[in-house]
């Protein structure tokens, strides 16, 4: 990848005060700006959206980004491409060698099936060395249930052999008040993204644990579910852009809603259906099994085949 640092000022068209209101709206880098949607755009700068459409046109110019790239240059992308292990070696075969990044990973399952517990995990996998399976990384987590616990990461760590103190300081952890909150501390990931990107360890994985509650709660009623929908849209564009830019791991978990009316197939949905379906590369079900046992089922993968697995949630973290 070319490393030239431009600043959104670079850009033509922004001057100091429109770069002053994008980067209060989260557009901190030329890569932002040129992927955004002029609607975005002119909202976040408060500029109409024709001048809008220009700044991201003159920002994509800029960055070298968008409009019809050649297979090769695809190819190269695609390269990069990381693999993140789960320490169980069924779960990683199920995804095809672990969770890849510039991709969206969504755990789905009911509660206590294994997701925070998987988060936790790939919290400090992430970290590992890439012969390990890692991806020498640093991590985010969004936290919208108050889950996150430290010591369940050090335990995890020790099991490891790694440095416990060391992976929670490479763990930057922010609790999401409501869903609005939580769309903003995307951006604010992306500032710390930045900021991490010549570190010698660059944010590599991104988890928004539950992805879905703040929205559930809000918006309840089939009345608001066009709304919903459409910020949980934004929300995981949002994130499938922080994967693509930081060539990170991005993993979301959803609670599934039970559906009693279901007569065939699964009785159990995840909540924002298809919208998530649309932009989540790998959907991974969860089901609770014996004792730590757990199955994982893929769900539409578009270039794996639908196969279950069964793994387990130890007290040295998740196994086979
Ligand atoms: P919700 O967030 O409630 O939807 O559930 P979840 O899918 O996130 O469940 P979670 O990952 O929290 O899994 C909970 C299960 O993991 C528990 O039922 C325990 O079996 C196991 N677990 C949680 N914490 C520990 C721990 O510290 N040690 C061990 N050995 N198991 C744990
Ligand atoms: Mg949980």
């Amino acid at each position: 990848m070319k490393q030239e640092v431009k600043s959104i000022e670079d850009i033509p068209g922004v001057g100091p005060a429109i770069a002053e209101k994008l980067r209060a709206s989260g557009y901190t880098s030329v890569e932002a700006v040129a992927v955004a949607s002029p609607t975005e755009l002119a909202a976040a700068a408060e500029i109409g959206e024709g001048v809008a459409a220009k700044i991201i046109n003159a920002a994509r110019e800029l960055a070298d980004v968008g409009g019809f790239e050649s297979g090769d240059v695809i190819f190269e992308r695609r390269r990069e491409v990381g693999k993140l292990t789960t320490c169980s070696s069924a779960l990683d075969t199920l995804l095809g060698g672990g969770l890849e990044t510039q991709a969206i990973t969504e755990f789905y399952g009911e509660f206590g099936s294994g997701k925070t517990q998987i988060a936790h995990q790939l919290a400090v996998n992430a970290q590992l060395p890439r012969d390990r399976g890692g991806l020498e990384g640093s991590v985010i987590i969004i936290d919208t249930e108050n889950t996150f616990r430290p010591e369940r990461i050090k335990q995890m760590a020790e099991a490891l052999d790694l440095d416990p103190m060391k992976v929670l300081r490479n763990i930057h952890v922010a609790r999401a008040y409501n869903s609005n909150h939580q769309m903003l501390l995307v951006e604010k990931a992306q500032e710390l993204a930045d900021k991490l990107k010549d570190s010698e360890q660059p944010v590599r994985l991104l988890v928004i644990d539950s992805v879905t509650a703040h929205f559930r709660a809000e918006y309840p009623g089939r009345s608001s579910l066009v709304d919903r929908q459409q910020k949980i849209n934004k929300h995981l564009h949002d994130a499938l852009r922080f994967a693509y830019l930081n060539n990170a791991a991005v993993m979301v978990t959803n609670q599934v809603h039970a559906r009693p009316d279901a007569f065939f197939g699964d009785p159990t949905k995840p909540i924002g259906g298809h919208v998530l379906g649309h932009t989540v590369t790998f959907r991974v079900y969860l089901r609770k099994s014996k004792g730590e046992k757990r199955i994982a089922r893929l769900v539409d993968s578009p270039n794996l085949p639908e196969a279950e697995v069964v793994f387990a949630v130890k007290p040295e973290g998740v196994r086979d």
